[in-house]
């Protein structure tokens, strides 16, 4: 009887924390991870964009707007990173429209785990969810340059309805194959070998835009987008078991909490100060070992033709152009 009440009790501490019995706890558990702030402009039920008339005329917008340190957590905001997202404006219907992409429990969790205790043993928690978020609605207010000077909106192209049902359809298809949030690029060197690309609200947006570019709409190649990259350098990432690796993976992941609140160039420093423990990356739901290439890690912006144009690297002057700023400013 004593034992069929253990076993019972064991059973009952599997199913509550799965990953101690079969391997890691399980990522973006709902019960396990709560959002701090639940965010107006992206609710917990979706409102996938309803369908619009074919022949309606749609201007396509980029939004950018600063992120808010008490909405997005201290990383982003220390960075003064930037928000985007793509707007629509139905100039048939006057009904307007949004869609982002973000991590669903902010930066910080996007880009480091919980260590957790659970009984005294320590697990990691992933709460990296990324989640596409629409809106039937633009918040002029957000985006507004007159209210944050950093703000800015950016006419893009026009579009029709047509064009709009395909996008709908897309981005809920966007939606499903990234479900994580991947704050870094994982390169050999900056421009070379690119092992493991970001996933953030910005390339959501230049996805977006290859996208309508894919079924037919056109841009003004004197655009140029000026995007920041977050660095990690290594040689190939190796795939490594989580079981056997465990205690090895939490020590790097508790020696940095990003979530402490230090700056940016703190949080390089510690990532760098643990140059004596093996590092890891956790991409795709697997980890990697990587082998850090000088100069481990920075951040780089670069230029970027929208899509359709192409940009002469070498003889490229700014001031030819009219450049969509998407770079982090780091002061
Ligand atoms: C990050 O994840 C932890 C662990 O679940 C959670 O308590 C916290 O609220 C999350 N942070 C945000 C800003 O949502
Ligand atoms: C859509 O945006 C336009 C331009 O800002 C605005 O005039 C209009 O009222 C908005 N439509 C709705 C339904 O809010
Ligand atoms: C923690 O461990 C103790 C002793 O092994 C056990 O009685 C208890 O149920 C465990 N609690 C959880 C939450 O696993
Ligand atoms: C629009 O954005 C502003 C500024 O962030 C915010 O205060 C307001 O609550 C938002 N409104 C809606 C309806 O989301
Ligand atoms: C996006 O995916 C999440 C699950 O990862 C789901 O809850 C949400 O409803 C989806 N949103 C849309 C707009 O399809």
């Amino acid at each position: 009887m004593i034992q069929i009440k253990s076993i019972t009790l064991l059973l009952v501490v599997c199913i509550a924390f799965v990953g101690i019995c079969f391997g890691q706890l399980p990522d973006n558990d709902p019960q396990l991870c709560q959002q701090k702030i639940q965010r107006e402009d992206c609710p917990i039920i979706p409102y996938p964009f309803t369908s619009v008339d074919d022949n309606d005329q749609i201007e396509v917008w980029y939004l950018q707007a600063p992120i808010f340190e008490g909405m997005f957590g201290n990383f982003f905001g220390k960075l003064k990173g930037f928000h985007s997202a793509v707007g629509f404006y139905d100039l048939t219907t006057g009904l307007n429209y949004t869609a982002e992409y973000d991590a669903y429990y902010e930066v910080a969790n996007g880009t480091v785990p919980n260590i957790v205790n659970i009984n005294g043993t320590k697990e990691i928690l992933w709460c990296n969810a990324g989640i596409l978020c629409s809106i039937p609605f633009i918040n002029e207010t957000y985006w507004d340059p007159a209210i944050f000077s950093t703000a800015s909106k950016t006419y893009m192209t026009t579009i029709n309805g047509a064009q709009l049902n395909k996008f709908s359809e897309w981005m809920q298809e966007y939606n499903i194959s990234n479900p994580n949030y991947q704050t870094w690029d994982i390169w050999n060197k900056f421009g070379e070998s690119l092992w493991m690309s970001s996933n953030t609200c910005d390339d959501f947006a230049a996805n977006a835009f290859q996208y309508l570019f894919e079924i037919g709409a056109t841009y003004d190649c004197s655009i140029v987008f000026k995007r920041d990259y977050l660095n990690i350098y290594s040689q190939q990432p190796t795939l490594v078991d989580y079981e056997s690796n465990k205690d090895s993976i939490i020590k790097f992941y508790e020696a940095f909490d990003i979530r402490k609140g230090e700056s940016y160039f703190q949080i390089i420093e510690d990532i760098i100060s643990i140059i004596g423990l093996e590092k890891y990356i956790y991409y795709q739901d697997n980890y990697y070992l990587l082998q850090l290439n000088y100069p481990f890690l920075d951040l780089k912006y670069d230029f970027a033709p929208v899509p359709g144009c192409s940009i002469e690297k070498k003889s490229f002057n700014e001031k030819n152009y009219k450049v969509i700023d998407v770079t982090t400013k780091s002061k």
